[in-house]
């Protein structure tokens, strides 16, 4: 099957390419290497090196056999190539995992607000307007976050995979059943942006009949899977940076490097995980069972398990003997949260479930002492600050 792969350079997007390719998929990505751009303006870097794009296309046709094709290509300020591109290549998918995706980053000033809306959002309504207009029957594999659904109080209620049924109350007392997106509660610029993109598929699937699966992915952690290692040059990235770093990778390179696990305000947040190799299958299984014509927009919880932030900091420090520093959060959130999290879909489609309990914690460790000399510790703590109070907590830590 010929596949786009929108962001195919990113975390998540490279080792998808790999794997889609691997499984036979005609596979080309579409990137604009906005993720490196924004590596040299932080000022930092992955803290496993990263091949340029080029040398890991020739690293993977060498190892991998196959040949994966790169366009550079800005899908939210060049409309009119992207609908050239799908014309000439009639992709049967695309998956989309082209977005800026950090949350601290969204929140870093206005400009980083500005640019995370303006490219997220027009992004996706880009790629949904082309497909429109090239008239082909184009299947959608997006990743969208947990976070549509927000971190507060679900009062115990299991979250459902997109669709929340409701009764209605109607004026004469009867009531009356109806299947609704499930309410949004974003909490960032960034977050926010994924909720609006849920609109946007809503609409053109209603409108246009434009088959979409939105895939609500947990917090990736892991780095590898078995197919970029086996060249240097595959290599995945690695973020640890106060921007970049996802929770758990973090604390991982922390406790390598001997740097008090940096947990945010009681560590009572409660969020989804997903290791990277199961994200990767996920995306495989997606694109394996699209909707069928006519159908809504299928709706997928990307997530194997939940877990308190404390509580990960405590499996972390058992594991490698680290300390744990409590500190201001710089985000305006729930002091703690439940997650109850219904992601059935992938179970019964195949899953089987990598979970932090499968010895995978001590080699993301490993990879992270491998390389900790490329760790500039000035950039680990999180200095994006959700409001100006968040600001003023920050300014006072120790
Ligand atoms: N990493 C996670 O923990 C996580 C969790 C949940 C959801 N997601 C979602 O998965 C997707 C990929 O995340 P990631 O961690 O790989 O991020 P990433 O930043 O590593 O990769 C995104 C890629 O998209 C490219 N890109 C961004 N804007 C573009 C544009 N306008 N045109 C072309 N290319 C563009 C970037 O250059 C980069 O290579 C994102 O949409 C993110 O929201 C990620």
């Amino acid at each position: 099957m010929k596949v786009l792969v929108l962001g195919g350079d990113g975390f998540c997007g490279w080792p998808c390419a790999v794997n889609l390719a691997d499984a036979g998929h005609d596979v080309m990505i579409v990137d604009n290497l906005s993720r490196r751009k924004i590596d040299i303006d932080l000022g930092v870097e992955s803290l496993t090196p990263i091949a340029t794009i080029g040398d890991r296309l020739k690293a993977w046709e060498q190892v991998g056999g196959k040949r994966i094709e790169f366009v550079l290509l800005d899908i939210a300020q060049e409309y009119d190539r992207l609908l050239d591109l799908l014309r000439v290549e009639k992709p049967e998918a695309v998956v989309h995992f082209a977005e800026q995706r950090a949350a601290p980053y969204s929140m870093k000033s206005s400009a980083t607000k500005r640019y995370t809306v303006d490219n997220n959002v027009n992004g996706t309504h880009n790629l949904l307007a082309a497909i429109v207009e090239s008239g082909l029957d184009i299947h959608i594999v997006h990743l969208g976050t947990m976070g549509v659904y927000g971190y507060g109080s679900h009062r115990g209620a299991t979250i459902p995979e997109g669709y929340l049924t409701v009764e209605v109350p109607q004026a004469d007392g009867s009531r009356f059943t109806e299947r609704i997106l499930h309410p949004t509660d974003p909490g960032s610029v960034y977050h926010m942006t994924k909720t609006l993109d849920q609109l946007l598929f809503f609409y053109y699937n209603k409108n246009d009949g434009i088959r979409i699966t939105d895939l609500h992915q947990g917090i990736v952690w892991g780095t590898n899977t078995s197919l970029t290692e086996k060249d240097p040059r595959l290599t995945n990235r690695f973020d640890y940076d106060g921007d970049y770093g996802t929770v758990l990778n973090r604390f991982l390179m922390q406790a390598a490097i001997g740097y008090p696990l940096t947990v945010h305000g009681t560590g009572g947040q409660t969020r989804a995980f997903i290791h990277i190799r199961d994200s990767v299958r996920c995306v495989q299984l997606a694109m394996d069972n699209p909707p069928t014509s006519g159908e809504k927009v299928k709706i997928f919880n990307q997530m194997t398990e939940s877990h308190r932030v404390a509580d990960l900091a405590e499996k972390v420090a058992a594991l490698t003997g680290a300390q744990t520093n409590y500190q201001a959060n710089p985000r305006k959130e729930a002091i703690e949260n439940d997650l109850i999290v219904d992601n059935r879909c992938f179970l019964e489609l195949g899953l089987q479930p990598t979970t932090l309990d499968d010895g995978l914690l001590a080699e993301v460790v490993d990879v992270a002492r491998r390389w900790a000399d490329r760790c500039d510790r000035s950039r680990i703590p999180c200095l994006s600050a959700w409001t100006t109070r968040q600001a003023e907590a920050i300014a006072a830590r120790p």
